[in-house]
């Protein structure tokens, strides 16, 4: 085994949480909470991860505020599930002791089709908006924040954060990119704000820095908080590579343990973040409001560019990001193989995330560990991703023992 290989499996510190190896899950959505209640479908998805070799699963899209949701079957941090989230990071101690679980804190914003909507009328977003997403389902504005809205948002995350260490979890990933809540205000694009919330970077990064700052007063010092970022928008407009850097630079000053640099946003331009075959095709045929499948079949291919699969995608600008910051970085986007592994560690990451490559494989960690060969099989096809709002959620079309009974 190679020096970088070996580094790749062995035990490293993530801020104070020690991990059996570098590598971990991404948080991929997977549409196992019906009604927003986590449950066995969410806990065997993720016994199969930690029992794969992973040094930690991230339970994604842990959305802050029941209004933070993007549809109505997505869960919310709130005493309704502090039980089931108990039960379910128990039993996944229990199913690989040595494996941590992080859960990934997300808030929608202007960007959601959520009909349940419990204390707003619409979503809010830091400017107003035309909503895409819900238009179909009869929103298609989003409205403004006004600061009270803002600091009930921060609130939100605190009190969820809060909530997430008491139930269990050992570290905390906040989502700052793809283009839903706090990276509506870090884009210039969707960030139109004429206070002290937009405008300069600073300005905008305000929220975020505010965020960052209640959920590490909730977890204290020694819990792991990890940032994902975006490296760009992908349009006109919006966020791009210069600016990305130091909006690393100002979390890293703000005290983040470590950085995932990601890109593209779910609602201009997915497939920077999803690079493979576009998810149009698979999205029509899930989609089960007639309105927005046809919405899908005509504005579809203008959405969903492009972007041929290559391995380590976003590597060179992660690069650029990990030459600005002293904290941890972890990469994420498109490694598949040993020799990626090799590449990145010796690129001097910290960690690797990985998303689709361990649907497709959740025992990916303990094949690469044995076989220096090891093929994932992960096609780039995107398939798992337009499942996540099928019944029973995601699964990787490849295997079909995984297909819900
Ligand atoms: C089914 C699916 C759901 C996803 N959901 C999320 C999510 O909830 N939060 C997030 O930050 N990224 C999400 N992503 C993106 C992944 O975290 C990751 O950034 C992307 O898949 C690229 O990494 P990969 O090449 O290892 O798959 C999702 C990806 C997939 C395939
Ligand atoms: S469906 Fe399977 S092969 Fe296709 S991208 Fe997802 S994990 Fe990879």
């Amino acid at each position: 085994m190679s020096d970088s290989l070996q580094h790749a499996f062995s035990p490293a510190m993530l801020g104070k949480l020690p991990l059996k190896n570098r590598i971990l899950k991404a948080a991929t959505y997977e549409g196992k909470t019906p009604d927003g209640i986590p449950g066995d479908l969410l806990l065997n998805f993720h016994k199969g991860i930690v029992r794969g070799g992973t040094a930690m699963t991230t339970i994604g899209y842990c959305t802050t505020e029941a209004d933070g949701r993007i549809n109505d079957q997505m869960m919310w941090m709130h005493e309704g599930v502090r039980d089931r989230l108990i039960d379910i990071n128990r039993e996944l101690k229990k199913a690989a002791p040595d494996a941590a679980i992080s859960g990934q804190m997300t808030h929608c914003g202007n960007f959601s089709k959520n009909r349940k909507m419990q204390r707003l009328k619409r979503p809010l977003g830091p400017s107003r908006q035309f909503n895409m997403l819900g238009a179909a389902s009869g929103m298609p504005f989003a409205g403004a924040m006004a600061v009270s809205n803002i600091d009930y948002l921060v609130q939100t995350y605190f009190d969820a954060a809060l909530l997430m260490k008491e139930t269990g979890f050992d570290a905390i990933e906040i989502h700052f990119s793809h283009g839903y809540g706090i990276s509506q205000f870090i884009s210039p694009k969707t960030n139109r704000r004429t206070d002290n919330y937009g405008g300069s970077l600073a300005n905008r990064m305000r929220l975020p820095l505010r965020v960052m700052d209640a959920v590490r007063q909730a977890v204290g010092d020694d819990f792991p908080i990890l940032g994902k970022i975006g490296l760009t928008d992908g349009i006109k407009g919006g966020l791009q590579i210069d600016e990305a850097v130091e909006v690393a630079a100002m979390l890293d000053a703000g005290g983040i343990d470590a950085l995932i640099c990601s890109g593209g946003t779910s609602s201009f331009n997915p497939m920077v973040y999803f690079r493979g075959d576009t998810l149009e095709k698979g999205l029509i045929e899930v989609e089960q409001n007639p309105i927005m499948k046809m919405g899908l079949k005509l504005i579809g291919s203008r959405m969903f560019h492009y972007y041929p699969y290559e391995e380590l995608y976003f590597l060179d600008d992660a690069k650029r990001v990990r030459d600005r910051v002293n904290c941890q970085m972890v990469y994420i986007g498109g490694c598949t193989d040993v020799a990626s592994i090799e590449k990145v560690m010796s690129e001097g990451f910290d960690f690797i995330q990985l998303g689709r490559p361990l649907i497709k494989d959740p025992n990916f960690v303990k094949h690469a560990m044995s076989d220096r060969n090891y093929k994932n099989g992960c096609t780039h096809c995107n398939r798992c991703a337009s499942l996540i709002e099928a019944p029973g959620g995601i699964y990787c079309p490849l295997n079909l023992e995984d297909a819900p009974a």
